[in-house]
């Protein structure tokens, strides 16, 4: 594609779309939230209020760092705290769906709230290909698909939506994102779910639970870091195994190493990590998080096992 073209022309639809109103960007610091942040700040200039949503469910210091690479690029961006709503939603579901379902209610209401403080009437958002695809296919509720579904934003949350990237797969949302100038932190950076830690939690969904989930996260994207993986990350089991600590048997956390090669998604095959990585990955997590007491990694390529757990 000729990809300065086609941003000339996602640009011009935005801007009739929105024409004279204000929009709303929910910007995640994902390569997909991020190109559809810059489209939309490149069509409407100030008419555009950026905002991340702080749901209390991201990696490690992810919200000021997004903040700080678009304050760069001078996209003003405001961060919204709404951790306790977020996990007050989550609170006592265990079922994925459920989970799921219960994010995107929380999500849009969050959302659907800064709308309405900013008089804007429109929410840009940046759902690709393979998210409607999942959704409609049955695979799993996506935190972004609405209209799709047959859920009408402007019924349930008060606003319409803006898609701009959603005929696009990852490839083609890298180049998009490449030419508008983003940093290779982000055009280049790994998938990130929308609803964050949250899919990465079997089980109960807790502000204690999701902490060991970070850390154990940055372990592996650090550990995996030069091996550039689709994908890769750490997951909590809902389980616990039997280990020894100073002598005595402890019932401790399960964590469930996942690093994946994919083009697009769609599918996806374990990434074939040497002995030397795994140990190290493993010595790391056991010793700077003391409750865990197995950590295995998980070799199930997509289909039949979807990239996340949940
Ligand atoms: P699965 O787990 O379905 O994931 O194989 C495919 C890709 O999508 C990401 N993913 C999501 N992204 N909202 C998103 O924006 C979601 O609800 C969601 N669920 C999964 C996942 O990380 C992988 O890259």
């Amino acid at each position: 594609m000729d990809t300065a073209r086609f941003i000339a022309r996602l640009i011009k639809e935005i801007q009739k779309t929105v024409g004279p109103d204000k929009a709303i960007s929910a910007l995640s610091g994902g390569v997909d939230s991020s190109a559809c942040t810059m489209l939309a700040a490149r069509a409407l200039g100030p008419r555009l209020k950026s905002i991340f949503i702080d749901d209390g469910l991201m990696r490690q210091d992810e919200p000021a760092e997004v903040k700080g690479i678009f304050t760069k690029l001078g996209v003003k961006v405001d961060i919204v705290d709404a951790r306790r709503e977020f996990f007050a939603a989550l609170k006592g579901k265990l079922d994925p769906e459920e989970k799921r379902k219960a994010f995107r209610n929380a999500f849009y209401t969050v959302l659907g709230r800064e709308v309405k403080k900013s008089g804007a009437r429109f929410l840009v958002q940046g759902t690709i290909k393979p998210d409607i695809i999942e959704t409609k296919g049955g695979v799993k509720t996506q935190h972004n698909i609405l209209e799709q579904i047959g859920i009408d934003p402007q019924k349930g949350y008060g606003f319409k939506v803006i898609e701009p990237i959603r005929e696009l797969y990852k490839p083609g949302v890298r180049e998009v994102a490449r030419a508008l100038g983003l940093p290779a932190r982000i055009s280049e950076r790994m998938p990130f779910p929308g609803p964050g830690l949250s899919c990465r939690v079997v089980g109960e969904v807790t502000p204690e639970r999701v902490a060991l989930v970070r850390t154990a996260t940055r372990i592996v994207e650090e550990e995996l870091a030069v091996l550039k993986p689709f994908q890769a990350f750490a997951v909590l089991m809902n389980d616990h195994g039997t280990g020894i600590h100073q002598g005595r048997r402890k019932f401790g956390n399960i964590i469930i190493v996942r690093s994946v090669e994919s083009r697009d998604a769609m599918t996806a095959e374990p990434s074939p990590l040497s002995w030397d990585v795994l140990r190290n990955v493993t010595q790391r997590i056991l010793k700077e998080i003391p409750t865990v007491t197995r950590v295995a990694y998980e070799v199930t390529p997509k289909p039949p096992a979807t990239i996340e757990y949940i």
